[in-house]
């Protein structure tokens, strides 16, 4: 059994498609077996208790620094033998306790095709520049913002009627499947770093 957690500071519909794909079999042999939130009252809760996730919730200004609460966090992953970490939504810069302990086996997803618009608002940022396509990137984390080496990348064509919201939404459909996919393959253990470059075994 290959334990996920995943992190997310709002709405979470990643984290939901993440956990229906455990619960409908597409995700085999894997579990959520925790779910970590940065916000207090986000809504990614609400969706963690529907699906009877457990939950580490922590408001960041509690503690002294990052070092302070990623050192709990940890605990409460190792506690679970979690194996995988999945930030979705998560809005955050990964410090080094968590990267430490899980450097290699923490996956992020983006809203734009990277390296182009990292960091927030990357759909505003993207109509804003007036790009024509964007995208959604997965990429494993390392201490950059945005910045580690990418897994997969879907483009996404930006009308000129688009809107924030009205690009978000397509967004959001494309990473709900891009992110179960490579969280598939990375279970499977067919992911492999080369370098920089990740290579997918077929
Ligand atoms: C997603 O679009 C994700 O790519 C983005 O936050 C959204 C969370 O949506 N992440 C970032 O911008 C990280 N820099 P959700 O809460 O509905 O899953």
């Amino acid at each position: 059994m290959k334990r996920i957690a995943i992190f997310s500071s709002g709405n979470g519909s990643n984290f939901e498609a993440v956990a229906e794909a455990v619960r409908n079999g597409r995700l085999a042999d894997a579990e959520v077996s925790l779910l970590v939130c940065d916000k207090p009252g986000a809504g990614v809760l609400e969706r963690a208790k529907r699906f009877e996730i457990d939950t580490f919730v922590f408001d960041p200004k509690a503690y002294p620094d990052k070092a302070a609460f990623e050192r709990q966090i940890v605990a409460e992953l190792q506690r679970r033998e979690v194996s995988l970490i999945v930030l979705a939504g998560y809005m955050r810069l990964v410090g080094e306790t968590l990267l430490q302990a899980y450097e290699g086996r923490m996956i992020n997803l983006h809203p734009s095709l990277l390296p182009a618009f990292p960091g927030k608002d990357a759909v505003g940022q993207a109509l804003s520049y007036g790009v024509k396509i964007t995208g959604v990137t997965v990429h494993m984390v390392d201490a950059g913002l945005d910045t580690g080496p990418i897994i997969a990348q879907i483009p996404v064509e930006v009308s000129e009627q688009d809107t924030t919201e009205s690009l978000s939404q397509r967004i959001h459909q494309v990473e709900h499947g891009l992110l179960v996919a490579v969280i598939d393959k990375l279970l499977a253990g067919r992911v492999r770093l080369d370098g920089n470059r990740v290579q997918i075994d077929s």
